[in-house]
């Protein structure tokens, strides 16, 4: 699966994300990201990364595109680029692989591409992610008993 997406589908991925970062909102860190991820039905989603003055509460480019996909109805990841314009190749965070984790494609992977300014780097996401956890496991638990109720006080 991911060696299915075209050259020029990842080049129009990239400068989608490329774009987004330009909206970044990174008064802390003036460190933009952004993100353009492709559906299982082409559809294109992007996020920025936006920061907040209770610096926690900071949410990356890569998971604004995935929730905004989501909360749109989409469930299928196919591919995500990454772009920051201040660094090479960045790659999302551990958190972000793990959200992305939530949405491979039920047949394939889910390609990442990092910008590398006049290329980009291609990994399939469970190259970043190796042996995850991920919805198949809950589907696929043993039912639960009385075991894995608390203790009686
Ligand atoms: N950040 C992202 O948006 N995505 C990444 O893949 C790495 C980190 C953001 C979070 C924060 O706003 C800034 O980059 C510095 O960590």
């Amino acid at each position: 699966m991911p060696d299915e997406i075209a050259g020029e589908t990842a080049t129009t991925l990239m400068t989608a994300a490329r774009e987004a970062a330009r909206r970044a909102y990174v008064p802390y860190s003036r460190f933009p990201v952004g993100a353009a991820l492709l559906t299982d039905d082409g559809a294109i989603f992007t996020g920025c990364n936006i920061e907040n003055a209770s610096y926690g509460l900071t949410v990356c480019a890569e998971r604004v595109a995935i929730f905004t996909a989501a909360a749109a109805g989409y469930r299928v990841v196919r591919a995500i680029a990454v772009s920051a314009p201040r660094a090479t190749t960045v790659s999302p965070c551990g958190a972000c692989r793990q959200v992305l984790n939530e949405f491979v494609p039920p047949d394939g992977d889910l390609l990442v591409l990092m910008d590398a300014a006049d290329s980009m780097v291609r990994q399939p996401l469970a190259a970043l992610l190796p042996r995850s956890f991920g919805p198949r496991d809950l589907a696929s638990a043993s039912p639960a008993d009385d075991a894995s109720r608390p203790a009686e006080p």
